[in-house]
């Protein structure tokens, strides 16, 4: 089944065609790459899915259902939640309140009262905070759950954008270079975490530079180069494609 299809998207930044007729297809239950080199668009698409800036065109179906990628909390409905390139957490609050806030996405209490702590139901207030500390567990640190989050290492803020996605329960999990900045034990354990959360029934779609930790992943492959997808299929077929090496070499003779 396919839980992600996203089709015939084009966006335009001024004089920049940032996608042109991008396409996408994320089968439930896997996890796939979106690669290409700096500039090709990647962000971009994500940005556009998740409803951060609106498409010029596209349609988007999640699950059998078109969703209107419009706004990016009716996207976290629809059941995509994301991380970013540059982290993006509430820096000033602790590991435990960025999950919480992830949480409330998800039942009655809003982000106001999470944040100014004026929650009128102590009762569903105790059950997010054990929601949240399960997650915290589930990505490996809820030793740190009491710090400021400004003060965690990389890896971990990266794992905690990680844990504050899923408290969200979406369908699609969507990473934008979740490894960016990790060393290689950092990078080994990022993989099995992935596989986990795959294996525990949340769908992934990660872009990512590391073409180690990329083909080690993922089922399939699509490849954008200057806005266009190039190509499309296993890690196999994608690493042995011409047109991929060729625009991968272009950047590099370029750079
Ligand atoms: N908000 C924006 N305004 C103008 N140009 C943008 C914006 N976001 C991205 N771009 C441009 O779109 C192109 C694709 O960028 P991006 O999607 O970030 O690529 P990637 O993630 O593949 O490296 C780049 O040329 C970038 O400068
Ligand atoms: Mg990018």
């Amino acid at each position: 089944m396919t839980l992600l299809d996203i089709s015939g998207v084009s966006k335009r930044f001024g004089g920049l065609q940032a996608l042109q007729d991008a396409h996408l297809k994320v089968p439930a239950g896997s996890i796939v790459g979106l690669i290409g080199p700096n500039g090709a668009g990647k962000t971009s698409f994500f940005n556009v899915m998740t409803g951060l800036y609106p498409a010029d065109s596209g349609t988007f179906i999640l699950n059998g259902v078109p969703y209107n990628p419009s706004a990016v909390d009716q996207v976290l409905k629809a059941g995509i939640a994301r991380t970013f390139q540059n982290i993006r957490l509430f820096k000033e609050m602790t590991v435990l309140e960025n999950v919480m806030v992830g949480r409330h996405t998800r039942t009655q209490s809003g982000l106001f009262s999470t944040i100014f702590r004026t929650s009128f139901n102590r009762t569903e207030e105790k059950q997010i905070i054990a929601d949240a500390m399960q997650l915290l567990a589930y990505v490996g640190i809820e030793k740190e759950a009491q710090q400021i989050s400004k003060n965690l290492s990389y890896g971990s803020q990266r794992r905690l954008e990680i844990a504050r996605a899923l408290a969200t329960e979406p369908l699609l999990l969507a990473l934008d270079e979740p490894a960016a900045g990790m060393n290689q034990t950092e990078k080994k354990d990022l993989q099995l975490l992935l596989q986990k959360i795959r294996d525990d029934g949340t769908t992934i779609l990660m872009i990512e530079h590391d073409v180690r930790l990329v083909m080690g992943l993922c089922s399939e492959i699509t490849v954008l180069d200057e806005g266009r997808v190039i190509a499309q299929g296993s890690p196999e077929s994608v690493r042995n494609n011409p047109a991929v090496i060729q625009a991968y070499l272009g950047v590099a003779h370029h750079e």
